[in-house]
């Protein structure tokens, strides 16, 4: 339980200072309370926080991220990323009259039911329910692939081409803890689905404006059809978007026919505070800086774990993090699973001794924010050391 925060630190319920790694799940990459962020959702909230109707910065975000990333012509803000997702995968299905969705074990595109699936035990088959009160029916909509597989992609196509709407991925997945895509994962997944028909959506909701100033997909070098955000654009406050280009967005209610509709999609508070949030890394340009303390922090806890000869695997991309206890490549759900989880929980556990707080599961990402110093990601270091000093066995 927590009170609030202010920089990288996350104040708990009794009023303790925490070094924060998991900064809003990624949404903070200013940091808790950012000056900039804070003043424009204060003025928000005085002028009254719900309109009704559009709000000028409402327009104003979606031109910065059309601006931000070449293959957005035209945004549509939710109040979540999983509605964001739920909508896209919709807007997909009535753009290609098709009706399944392709996805990748370990990625998460929120709770939405027909996403909310697990892989059954082929290669490439239709999903099992991921959740209860998930109807099988729903989920064997959904086909479910290993992530950085195209050997996998190449056998759904060919089972189920022509039924195939969307394929939706994350460009780096951060929901198994972070997976990097392989060199040619996710360029051969365009072509793809590019063949076949099938519309590409890159789930950004965790990348997008965290890797670049715009999309990781400008990093890799591969357009999709449909883009999804949330999290940073929203500056801490409920979002999600779907961008693409004019031709598919204009199905989209009340334009075209694909029903979406939200009371507190385009929330005032949230567009100043994502437009000050936008504003704030297109002036810093941060990214750089970002790396270089994600690289920084890496290097010195592979070290760390080195001189203890302790095997783990250190995923990382820019500021997101994940720490796996395996001597193995993590490049899959499968193989994220093989990681010791007594030993993250051990490790997790130091942390929070020595007031550093890390996401409480082994399958989520540590993030970095421009607010984390040199000294935090030293006192990071020096208690994982003495944590490796007393490792379990895996
Ligand atoms: C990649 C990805 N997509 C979608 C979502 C869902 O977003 P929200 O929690 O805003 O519904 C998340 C949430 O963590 C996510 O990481």
């Amino acid at each position: 339980v927590a009170r609030g925060g202010h920089g990288a630190w996350l104040i708990d319920h009794e009023g303790t200072r925490l070094a924060d790694y998991i900064m809003g799940w990624g949404a903070l990459i200013l940091g808790h309370a950012h000056p900039a962020v804070v003043g424009a959702a204060h003025q928000q909230l005085r002028r009254g926080p719900l309109v009704g109707l559009t709000h000028p910065a409402e327009v104003e975000l979606a031109r910065t991220i059309v601006e931000a990333i070449p293959s957005i012509e035209q945004v549509r803000f939710t109040a979540s990323g999983t509605e964001a997702c739920m909508t896209a995968v919709r807007l997909a299905r009535a753009a290609t009259g098709r009706t399944n969705v392709l996805t990748f074990e370990g990625c998460y595109h929120g709770h939405s039911d027909g996403l909310l699936v697990k892989r059954g035990s082929g290669l490439a088959t239709f999903g099992l329910s991921g959740s209860a009160g998930v109807v099988p029916a729903y989920a064997a909509e959904t086909i479910v692939v290993p992530y950085n597989n195209l050997g996998a992609v190449e056998q759904a196509v060919a089972q189920f081409g022509e039924r195939i709407a969307c394929a939706i991925l994350e460009p780096v997945a951060a929901n198994m803890g972070v997976v990097v895509p392989a060199p040619e994962f996710l360029n051969g997944l365009r072509a793809i689905t590019a063949r076949h028909g099938i519309l590409l959506i890159i789930d950004e909701v965790v990348t997008g404006f965290r890797l670049t100033y715009g999309g990781a997909q400008g990093l890799v070098g591969v357009t999709p059809d449909l883009t999804v955000l949330g999290k940073i654009i929203g500056g801490g406050f409920p979002i999600g978007a779907i961008g693409g280009p004019r031709s598919i967005m204009q199905q989209l209610a009340p334009d075209g026919p694909v029903y979406h509709a939200g009371t507190f999609a385009g929330h005032p508070v949230t567009m100043v505070a994502g437009l000050a949030t936008l504003q704030e890394l297109k002036r810093r340009r941060p990214y750089a800086e970002l790396e270089a303390r994600g690289s920084h922090l890496a290097e010195a806890l592979s070290r760390a774990a080195r001189t203890a000869s302790v095997s783990i695997q250190l995923n990382r991309s820019g500021s997101m993090l994940t720490l796996f206890f395996t001597d193995a490549p993590v490049h899959d759900f499968a193989s994220a699973q093989r990681a010791s989880k007594a030993r993250f929980a051990h490790v997790a556990a130091v942390w929070r001794r020595h007031g550093i707080l890390v996401p409480p599961s082994q399958w989520e990402t540590m993030f970095l924010s421009t607010a984390h110093t040199p000294a935090m990601l030293e006192a990071c270091v020096d208690a994982f050391a003495k944590a490796c000093r007393t490792m379990p066995a895996p």
